[in-house]
């Protein structure tokens, strides 16, 4: 069996990038998304003996285990990258946006990220050098205004990185995330507001550039490592300054 790789939230943006990537160079890609249309789409397009696509809620542990054992059959059992991308994101003033809105951010970012590494352990724990790679973002790194539920959310994805990369260690397991900022996809496209800051800071990534660190991140020894490089590089002003100015720059572009 060739290498294998399986992607929540492949049917857009980041995941998709990522699935052609890893496909193009020879991958079995394994492609989960809620979007049932667009995976076919997908499926349509890497072919069959390339990509298998699984429909599944990553809030859902029933159809979240079924993706994973169906993805399994098809590769043996093995997992060598789990690619945990699916990932929402609520903008706007804190009191403005709804309790449930803010609810479902921290549901499917962090619930729906523990419960895809829980039901990925024993395939992960089965496979030589298996590796995870989380999406947190660069609101992992400071608590960005307007973004409070998504940083407060991927600063969990950040903590639940560090703490599962030594947990996992004795299993041959390594976990790593990317901390990218303001990427051009679906999902900041929707949230114009949001957007604006991201812009201010000079900053406007497009998807492939993103799959492209995931691919970086098969090649690296250690993945915790080169986090911090790899986000101060992909963000200018983050990139030479301490943190307490990077925050200073933060609140003077958001009150602009
Ligand atoms: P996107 O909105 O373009 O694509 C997200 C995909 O995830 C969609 O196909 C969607 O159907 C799927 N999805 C959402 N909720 C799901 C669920 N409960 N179960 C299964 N699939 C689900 O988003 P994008 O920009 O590609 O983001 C991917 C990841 O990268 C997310 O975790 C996001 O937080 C993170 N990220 C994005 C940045 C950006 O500026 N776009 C920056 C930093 C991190």
């Amino acid at each position: 069996m060739k290498e294998c790789i399986f992607i929540t939230g492949a049917a857009a943006g980041i995941g998709r990038e990522t699935a052609r990537l890893f496909a193009s160079r020879g991958w079995f890609v394994g492609a989960a998304d809620r979007d049932e249309e667009a995976l076919a789409a997908l499926q349509d397009e890497l072919g069959e003996g390339r990509c298998s696509t699984h429909v599944m809620d990553v809030v859902d542990e029933v159809s979240v285990k079924k993706g994973l054992a169906d993805f399994a059959e098809r590769t043996g059992g093995q997992l060598r990258l789990l690619h945990n991308n699916a990932g929402i994101l609520k903008v706007g003033p804190f009191e403005e946006i709804s309790l449930s809105a803010h609810r479902a951010v921290v549901e499917v970012n962090v619930i729906g990220l523990m419960t895809v590494l829980h039901a990925a352990f024993p395939y992960l724990k089965a496979t030589p050098n298996a590796q995870v790679v989380n999406m947190s973002s660069a609101s992992a790194a400071y608590g960005i205004p307007d973004f409070a539920s998504y940083s407060a959310s991927k600063h969990a994805v950040r903590a639940m990185t560090e703490a599962l990369d030594i947990e996992w260690e004795p299993h041959g397991i390594r976990v790593g995330d990317l901390m990218p900022p303001f990427v051009n996809t679906g999902m900041v496209q929707q949230n114009e507001q949001g957007s604006r800051l991201f812009e201010r800071l000079g900053v406007n990534l497009t998807p492939d550039v993103v799959a492209a660190q995931v691919w970086a991140q098969v090649e690296q020894p250690r993945l915790h490592r080169p986090i911090s490089m790899q986000f101060k590089a992909l963000w200018p002003i983050a990139k030479s300054a301490p943190a307490a100015v990077t925050r200073g720059v933060l609140r003077k572009l958001w009150r602009q």
